[in-house]
């Protein structure tokens, strides 16, 4: 094989699913172009990288990146993050931008696996060793979206369907049917994600107008309830205050309780402040043999927290997303190390999305449990469903 080198790098800026601008990274190599769309989060962690101005970013790319990474070989992905983690040199990736630093992992990567001619997904299964690699994940779908993703009164950010089927063409089947009947009874007003953002109060009204779709349908036993409260969003000053009244940390966990007992819920992401790390250590004692209890704001897909996480007992699952912490390498580190001690790995899309598929292949590279990429509708959403149904289909030959 002959050595594919880097010849050059270019940042431009497009637009998202917000009509927010980000950026799109474009690697040229000896053996083609390769690139990656930076998707943008509304509901961020506080300890997650720091996003920059998508025209600083962009001009990080091409003035100080470019030159940097030009001759070097795409499939080093290691060699190459460090060297962004070392040229970008804080603690945050505050000075280049995580948007700029996770569009060059992105599509370098790409350009690696082009490389070494294999699909992505199973070059990422090859560079990570991790044991579980190669296995489908499960799509989870927004149906009703709350929180900073509406405009509704829902405090709770999203309520999605887990279907409990095992091909990913029978789970788009399953979520495109409920999604279709919620939208006859609920219309066509849409969060973020694109789960629907009727005007309620209240997680059981939620979970209930799912339930009963699926009912009518006949899916009831088909699926699983998802629920991710996004609770540092309704957190002020040492209290959980929502549309529902003001919690105290035990005060939720009882409300959890009541929920967790009355439906088939699967798992639960953020039930707490990002910094709550007593709530969180609670609920999952609790609660962790039955449910899966994520962390998402908590973690920001950051090794040294999930770490932390561990030694607290705080959780038992971890979201993913790449641009949380700025490198592929990073992400498959925090990936490996919540898989060695035996937790749930939830792939994630962010509530600003491009079209970019990436997390598709990302997720059954890693062997991820879960691919969570919003509603099984509008295009930015669907693209990642898509590609993993064209994945299965991969496998299946
Ligand atoms: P974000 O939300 O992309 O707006 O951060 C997604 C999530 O909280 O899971
Ligand atoms: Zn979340």
């Amino acid at each position: 094989m002959t050595l594919v080198k880097i010849r050059s790098i270019r940042a431009r800026e497009i637009l998202d699913s917000r009509a927010n601008f980000t950026l799109e990274v474009e690697v040229t190599t000896d053996s083609g172009r390769y690139s990656a769309g930076v998707p943008s989060g509304a509901s961020r962690g506080r300890y997650e990288a720091v996003v920059l101005d998508a025209d600083a970013a962009a001009a990080n790319v091409n003035k100080r990146i470019a030159s940097e990474l030009k001759g070097k070989n795409p499939a080093n992905q290691a060699e190459i993050d460090h060297l962004l983690i070392d040229l970008d040199g804080s603690r945050d990736k505050s000075n280049l931008g995580a948007n700029a630093i996770t569009g060059v992992s992105m599509a370098i990567c790409r350009a690696g696996a082009a490389s070494q001619k294999l699909p992505l997904y199973q070059y990422i299964e090859k560079f990570s060793r991790l044991p579980m690699s190669g296995k489908l994940p499960r799509p989870v779908f927004n149906m009703i979206n709350g929180g900073v993703h509406a405009t509704n009164v829902l405090d709770f950010q999203e309520f999605m369907v887990a279907p409990q089927a095992n091909s990913v063409k029978k789970s788009l089947q399953i979520a495109s049917d409920i999604y279709q009947k919620l939208r006859k009874k609920l219309g066509k007003n849409v969060g973020d994600e694109g789960g629907f953002a009727p005007p309620i109060h209240f997680p059981e009204e939620a979970i209930e107008l799912i339930l009963t779709a699926a009912k009518d349908l006949g899916l009831q036993k088909s699926i699983k309830i998802a629920v991710d409260a996004a609770a540092s969003q309704f957190y002020r000053e040492g209290k959980y205050k929502t549309g529902m009244g003001v919690f105290t940390r035990e005060g939720l966990l009882n409300y959890y309780a009541e929920l967790i007992k009355k439906y088939p819920i699967i798992f639960l992401e953020d039930p707490f402040h990002e910094e709550d790390w007593p709530g969180f250590t609670s609920i999952t004692k609790q609660f962790g043999k039955k449910i899966s209890i994520i962390g998402d704001d908590l973690l920001v897909t950051s090794p040294r927290r999930v770490k932390e996480a561990k030694e607290k007992d705080a959780c038992n699952g971890l979201i993913l997303k790449v641009n949380q912490i700025g490198t592929v390498s990073e992400t498959v580190e925090a990936a490996g190390l919540a898989q060695s001690m035996g937790w749930k790995i939830i792939v994630s899309h962010r509530s600003g999305e491009t079209n970019d598929d990436f997390i598709a292949d990302l997720a059954v590279g890693l062997g991820a449990d879960f691919l969570k990429a919003g509603a099984p509708a509008r295009g930015e959403r669907v693209a990642k469903y898509n590609r993993l149904l064209k994945i299965e289909e991969e496998f299946n030959y």
